[in-house]
């Protein structure tokens, strides 16, 4: 009950949550949940029944500001003329706005930072005793010990995720993150334990350790205790099937790191590992430090050290400065790597960051003409990997019925979506599936046999 102390008490009241942006926010919207629950407060079937709403903002790029913008406008109407609702604005847009926010946008009675998730039962209990409006934004409030989430108010079905380390020291010319997350912070061991058998207590069977830069973890107390220790030590953890991490930064990706795969059986055999772009030019200005080659030399000990790995990345189109052989050699690259996926992005400066102090120099037509090029690219590769699927017999985790009808939903080792045939209730239940399609987006197939408990599958294309 520790998060009762000194006041704060807002029994009685319901909330409601909305989150936009990563994963790092859906994470502290289950904190938030937590905080709430703990001081009393239900949860709401909807917004309309509630009468504290939370949302927990994203400002990486432009268009996910505005989205903020325009829902906190209509939420105008959700306010009302009913004095007891209480409108609360978490998350980085939160954090790097602070007050501005509330000149915009007046109905918003409390601003609170992701570093203040852990007070926020207490920042609602002043605005109802005082009538003033909250505005909290520094940053390094909360402990380490803050981030930890065990499960929560709602049952975290068969993946979860647990956050490792926060924050990043490595200022990218174009992100945000640093200035909205703070430095670099990783959490205990003894509390990761802690979490991550709470979670298979409640079902859990796979999780994704998740962090800005996963890779520069540091156990606090034991500087030497690093990113791949942790693996080793929570992936053999009996009864965690399946373990998974993101995001990896390429530079500190260590060949320790590269050594898991094929060591460790529940590590799945996916990285997603962002490169930005196949230019070395565009590298140094976005502040990478790698270089084309050097990421390529990761991807070849990773592949030659697991085959089946699957490997996703992010780049980022239009970057100020950026040329058409820039894009021309991202596009090489591309071709080169042949990823399993690209989540591709048009450059938006963001205010604060080096970039934006830079012309925005490729046209708004011209970074839309790139990510066409470069979506319908991946589209082929994406499509073609998949069908070179069909035939083999993958390692299934059920998640549900698919929506397809009659189907059943999961997925593979490698973290594509697999929708099957198969009788019997296999919610949560490990399964080899034998693929007979690879879609655009998706596999198909049908059942092959169900994996008995404790009886785990190795890789992806191993028949049992
Ligand atoms: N920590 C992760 C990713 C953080 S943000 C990492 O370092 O890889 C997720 C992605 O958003 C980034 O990889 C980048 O491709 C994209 N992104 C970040 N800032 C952006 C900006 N200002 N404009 C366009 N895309 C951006
Ligand atoms: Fe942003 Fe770079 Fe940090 Fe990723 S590593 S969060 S892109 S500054
Ligand atoms: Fe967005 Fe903040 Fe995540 S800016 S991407 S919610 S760290």
């Amino acid at each position: 009950m520790r998060h009762q102390e000194g006041g704060g008490r807002v029994e009685g009241r319901t909330f409601h949550l909305e989150t936009i942006g990563c994963q790092m926010n859906e994470q502290d919207s289950l904190r938030i949940a937590r905080v709430l629950c703990e001081a009393g407060c239900r949860r709401a079937t909807s917004r309309n029944d509630a009468d504290i709403l939370i949302v927990n903002t994203c400002c990486i790029r432009q268009k996910a500001e505005e989205k903020v913008y325009s829902l906190l406008g209509r939420l105008r109407a959700w306010k009302g003329d009913k004095a007891d609702r209480v409108l609360a604005v978490g998350g980085c847009v939160a954090q790097n706005e602070g007050k501005r926010l509330q000149e915009r946008m007046p109905h918003v009675d409390i601003v609170f930072g992701p570093h203040h998730v852990s007070r926020i039962h207490r920042y609602l209990q002043r605005y109802q005793e005082t009538g003033d409006r909250v505005t909290e934004v520094s940053l390094v409030v909360d402990s380490v010990e803050d981030l930890e989430c065990p499960g929560v108010s709602s049952a975290p079905g068969f993946r979860a995720y647990t956050t490792i380390m926060e924050g990043c020291n490595n200022f990218c010319s174009y992100c945000i993150v640093p200035y909205v997350r703070g430095r670099e912070r990783s959490r205990p061991v003894a509390s990761l334990r802690r979490e991550v058998l709470s979670l298979l207590s409640q079902g859990v069977r796979e999780i994704t350790l998740l962090g800005q830069n996963v890779n520069a973890y540091r156990a606090p107390d034991r500087p030497e205790f690093g990113f791949a220790s942790l693996l080793r030590e929570l992936g053999s953890i009996p009864g965690l099937d399946r373990i998974r991490f993101t995001t990896s930064h390429p530079k500190d990706l260590s060949s320790e790191l590269i050594g898991c795969f094929g060591e460790l059986d529940a590590l799945c055999e996916h990285v997603h590992l962002p490169v930005q772009s196949g230019s070395d030019r565009i590298l140094t200005r976005m502040n990478r430090q790698y270089t084309v080659q050097g990421y390529r030399d990761k991807i070849d000990a990773l592949r030659a050290r697991c085959p089946d790995l699957a490997i996703t990345t992010d780049v980022i189109v239009g970057f100020p400065g950026e040329k058409e052989s820039d894009f021309q050699q991202t596009l090489d690259l591309v071709d080169a790597v042949q990823f399993d996926g690209i989540f591709s992005f048009k450059f938006s400066p963001r205010e604060g960051t080096r970039a934006a102090k830079w012309k925005d120099s490729v046209p708004e037509e011209v970074k839309k003409a790139e990510l066409d090029v470069l979506q319908g690219r991946q589209r082929k590769t994406g499509f073609r990997k998949n069908q070179a699927l069909e035939g083999h017999i993958l390692e299934v985790l059920v998640e549900g019925a698919s929506r397809e009808g009659g189907q059943w939903m999961g997925r593979c080792r490698t973290n594509k979506v697999v929708n099957f045939c198969g009788e019997g209730d296999l919610s949560g239940r490990l399964v080899w599936v034998r693929i007979d399609r690879g879609c655009q987006n998706s596999l198909t197939g049908s059942l092959f046999q169900t994996i008995s408990t404790g009886g785990r599958a190795v890789g992806d294309e191993r028949v049992p």
